[in-house]
This record gives C-alpha cells, structure tokens and sequence, in this order.
C-alpha cells in the first residue's frame, strides 16, 4: 500500500467546535479565530452553521460571522446547511460552498435534524439542486458512519447506501463521520473499499472524532486505503450537542505532526495552527485536547522556566 503524497486538512474548529461550546462566545472572537486560521495555510475552513437558531444556539449569529470574516485569497469558507431556509441564509450571506449533513443512523437522523433518512435525502436533494444550479460546491455529510449513540445497528453498507444517493444528487464530495468515536481502523478498513468501488476516492474525506481515543488511528488506516482528506478540529475542539457523549474531532495538530514527520504534504503551518487554538483556548476557558498541540505547549513552558 502507498501513502499520498499531499493531504488536504477540512478545519472544522470553528464549527463542529464551537457549536458544541457551553459558553457563548462572541462574534468578534468567532471571527478573530477564523480570521487567524486563514493565516495558516489551510484551504478549507468550515466557518459556521446555517441550522435553526433554537436546535444551535452557539451559531445563531452565522451570518454575521460569515459576513465579518477575512477571506483570505484562495482559502474555500464553507458552511453547514439543513434545508432551503438555511441555504438562503447561506446564500444571502455571500457562502459559495455549502455542506448537507445526513447521517447512516435513523435515530440519530430523527434526533439531530427531525427527519428521517429518506426526508432528509428529499430535503438535501432540492437544496443540491439549487446550489449546484447556483455554482455553490456542496459537501454531504453522512454521520454516525462507524456507530450510532442510540443503539440502532451501522453497517459499512448503510453508509455506502447513504454515500451514494448524496453523490448521484450531485454533491461534488462527501466526509464520513465517525460522530461518536466509535469507529477503529478494522472499520476503516472494511468501509473506505466498499465506497471505492462506487465513489472515486479524491472525492472522499473522512471526519474522525476522538472520543475513545481511536481517531489518529482511523487516520492512518484511511490514508493506508488511499484517502488523502481529512476533516480536523485545531486543538481537538468539537463534538455534536445531539450525539450524547460526542468530544471532538481529531486535533488538526495532531494530524498535523503526524503527516509532517511521515513525509507527507499539507501547505499547513502547525506553528500558526496552534496559535488559533491557543487563542481559542482562552475564549472558551478551558484546556484542550489536542496532544500535540499540548505538548508544544508544554515545551514552551518548559523552556521558558
Ligand atoms: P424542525 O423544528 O423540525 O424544523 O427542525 P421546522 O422546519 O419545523 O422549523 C422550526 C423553526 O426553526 C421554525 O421557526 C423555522 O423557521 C426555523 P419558528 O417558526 O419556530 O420560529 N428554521 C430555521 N431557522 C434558521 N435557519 C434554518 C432553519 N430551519 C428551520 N435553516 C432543523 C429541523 C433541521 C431545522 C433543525 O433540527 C436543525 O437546524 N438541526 C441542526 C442540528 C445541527 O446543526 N447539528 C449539528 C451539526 S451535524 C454534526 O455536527 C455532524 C458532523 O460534524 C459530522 C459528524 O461528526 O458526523 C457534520
Ligand atoms: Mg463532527
């Protein structure tokens, strides 16, 4: 098996974490943040969600965010939508990329944006319709890929289902959520084939959160099965306030140093990364998860004493 050569990192600090943050935090510090990840050399950056006010509180104030942010040149901004009414918002507010999230858990479908699977695939089809009618580039979603936090059965095959169906409405790419961190390499091993055989795997990313501490595992056996996208969180924000028990996504610094010292390709600065999330960090008052980004912390405080 080769390893890619180049890996593209999805942030998603700014979004799946914020939206999972007890505390609110202030316009001016959410656009700081992005503000300071645009700094860094990432090409993606998901900025903010488009959802109900009421189901996220923490993102009530996307359009101004997304109005307010620097976007720095050649760095893609997109946002989370759940239906017609966000995608106007979206729209209205100047996003030219979208994402559609659905999931391959019916309980957790229900939970998270009150519909079934077949809804929300109507719902999605209509919104991707329109954006790609529009020129927007659209991202699908497909959560709870490696388990469910409501007991219902995941196969690898449910996924492949959802996967599908998201592609044929013409979404240009999909990231498959581990929401809960459930998932281990031996899952990454049985699903990235099966979707192989039907999506072309460029346009595939994978979202690992870091629950049970598997995710910079499930990395790496999805890079060993040729996946070269990633969806990360500087300094291990993030988590799903309708996943009971979801912590956040894989440490963008944590991927970060691992590619690095194995060769392979970002364009991304860890330094610049960690100085997002080190301002991040004081905003939301507590420590982060991050290893990596935790013991670069460490080695300064060291070396300064
Ligand atoms: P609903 O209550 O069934 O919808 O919610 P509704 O159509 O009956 O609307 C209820 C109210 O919300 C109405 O207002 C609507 O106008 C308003 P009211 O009449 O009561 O005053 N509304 C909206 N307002 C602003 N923007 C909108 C919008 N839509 C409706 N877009 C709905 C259904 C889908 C809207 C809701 O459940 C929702 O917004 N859910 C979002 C939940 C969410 O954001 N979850 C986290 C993101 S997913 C995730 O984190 C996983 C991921 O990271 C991958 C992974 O980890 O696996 C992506
Ligand atoms: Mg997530």
């Amino acid at each position: 098996m080769t390893l890619p050569r180049h890996v593209t990192i999805f942030e998603m600090g700014a979004r799946d974490g914020l939206q999972n943050e007890d505390a609110v935090i202030a316009t001016d510090e959410k656009v700081r943040y992005i503000d300071l990840l645009s700094e860094t050399g990432l090409k993606w950056i998901e900025a903010t969600s488009f959802v109900s006010p009421k189901a996220i509180p923490q993102l009530a104030d996307a359009t101004e965010v997304f109005a307010r942010i620097r976007k720095a040149p050649g760095v893609r901004y997109p946002v989370l939508v759940p239906n017609l009414k966000g995608y106007e918002r979206a729209r209205a507010a100047g996003a030219d990329a979208i994402a559609v999230f659905t999931a391959a858990s019916e309980r957790f479908t229900k939970r998270n944006i009150n519909m079934t699977i077949d809804e929300s695939l109507a719902t999605f089809r209509d919104v991707v319709s329109s954006a790609k009618h529009d020129g927007c580039w659209v991202r699908g979603y497909i959560s709870t890929a490696f388990g469910s936090p409501f007991g219902d059965g995941v196969t690898a095959q449910m996924v492949v289902d959802v996967a599908s169906k998201l592609m044929a409405m013409g979404c240009d790419e999909l990231s498959i959520g581990d929401t809960i961190g459930v998932g281990v390499p031996s899952q990454v091993d049985e699903l990235v084939p099966l979707l192989a055989a039907r999506i072309p795997l460029d346009l595939i990313a994978m979202h690992f959160h870091d629950t049970r501490g598997t995710a910079l595992a499930n990395v790496y056996a999805a890079l060993l099965n040729g996946i070269s996208k990633f969806d990360s969180s500087s300094g291990g924000l993030g988590g799903c306030p309708y996943a009971p028990g979801a912590t956040g996504n894989v440490g963008t610094e944590d991927v970060l140093y691992m590619l690095e010292r194995m060769g392979i390709e970002t364009g991304v600065d860890i330094a610049k990364v960690r100085a997002a999330s080190r301002f991040i960090a004081g905003v939301v008052d507590h420590a982060l998860t991050s290893k990596a980004y935790q013991a670069m912390e460490a080695a300064e405080a060291a070396a300064i004493s």
